[in-house]
């Protein structure tokens, strides 16, 4: 049961709108889904859950999770935090769970940077290992479960590499990275992908000193999937299509399927409730970005599968 993160430290470049439709086109597909949203923005969570409905706080938010662990070194169980859209269950003939996230969860960051201090290197190391495998524990946990079978776990990453995006490295199989085909995103992904090479060697050779209980982490980066393209004829533009060319240059898996920029469709999905992928609506542009997001899923599923053996 594959766990992907959908990272990138850059903002805004569809981190949120994929995770939430490959998740859906998954569930639509008959798939049993868990998204998990770890962006105090919460934006995945009002991406399916009304803003003005607060019930979906009452069993805790992922924030609860990390509290308990930050005031009492406790790991709660995930199980009591996941709850299933309404607005979208109908449409699906597989099961959309979802964790929320909260805006408190904006300190978490710091109360855990506390946490890694140490008298000694050992307690150093300790403390390290203990604070970035949280969210593996928990899910390893969570999945042991027999109550709460998944096939595909997705954590939508909050714009940045702190503490909270690297527990969910960390927990992962497989990391996914949307990206904008413009200068600075592409210099942005050489770099995210070194800090995440730097996590695993770091995080690897604490383990190999202290295996007990612990086991070390090889996340697979999936692919960037380039996001907010413009079309002329079909194809990117030019510029666009010169900083797609300039990262398979380097070497780093990409995505076939390209997601195009449009403003209008995508801005108003996530008031309803429903992402656009399993939306009904007709008309020829509707058709061809519900068909992109479809592809882009197959593939993600051929990438996991392959990856997975
Ligand atoms: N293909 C697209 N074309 C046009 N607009 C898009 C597209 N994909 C997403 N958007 C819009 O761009 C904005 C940013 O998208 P999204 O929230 O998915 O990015 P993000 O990477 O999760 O952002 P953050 O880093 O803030 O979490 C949103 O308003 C969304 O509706
Ligand atoms: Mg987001």
């Amino acid at each position: 049961m594959p766990i992907v993160s959908v990272i990138n430290y850059k903002g805004g470049v569809g981190k949120t709108t994929l995770t939430a439709n490959i998740g859906a086109e998954l569930a639509y597909r008959g798939k049993k889904v868990l998204l998990i949203d770890l962006d105090p923005q919460s934006n995945l969570t009002f991406s399916f859950i009304p803003v003005d409905d607060p019930s979906y706080q009452e069993g805790g938010t992922i924030k609860t999770w990390f509290d308990a662990f930050i005031d009492r070194e406790e790991i709660i169980g995930l199980g009591d935090l996941i709850v299933r859209p309404r607005t979208i269950g109908r449409t699906l003939s597989g099961t959309l769970d979802l964790i929320c996230s909260h805006l408190g969860l904006i300190n978490v960051d710091l109360e855990f940077a506390v946490k890694l201090g140490g008298a000694s290197q050992r307690q150093q190391r300790n403390n390290f290992i203990k604070v970035y495998s949280l969210l593996q524990k928990g899910l390893q946990t969570l999945l042991a479960e027999g109550h709460t079978k998944y096939d595909i776990v997705l954590i939508d990453c909050p714009p940045n590499f702190n503490i909270v995006t690297r527990n969910a490295l960390v927990a992962s199989d497989f990391y996914l990275v949307p990206a904008k085909p413009d200068y600075l995103s592409t210099l942005g992904i050489e770099q995210l992908n070194k800090h995440v090479e730097d996590l695993v060697s770091e995080y690897n050779s604490y383990i190999e000193k202290d295996p007990e209980g612990y086991s070390t982490i090889a996340p697979e980066l999936l692919g960037i999937v380039f996001t907010m393209i413009g079309l002329r004829n079909g194809q990117p533009i030019s510029a666009q299509e010169h900083y797609i060319s300039n990262i398979r240059r380097v070497g780093l898996p990409i995505f076939d399927t390209k997601i195009r920029e449009n403003k209008t469709i995508y801005a108003d999905a996530p008031q309803y409730g429903v992402p656009v992928v399993v939306q009904r609506n007709s008309g020829e542009t509707y058709v061809n970005i519900r068909k992109e997001l479809q592809d882009l899923t197959q593939e993600f599923c051929g990438k996991v599968v392959l990856y997975n053996g």
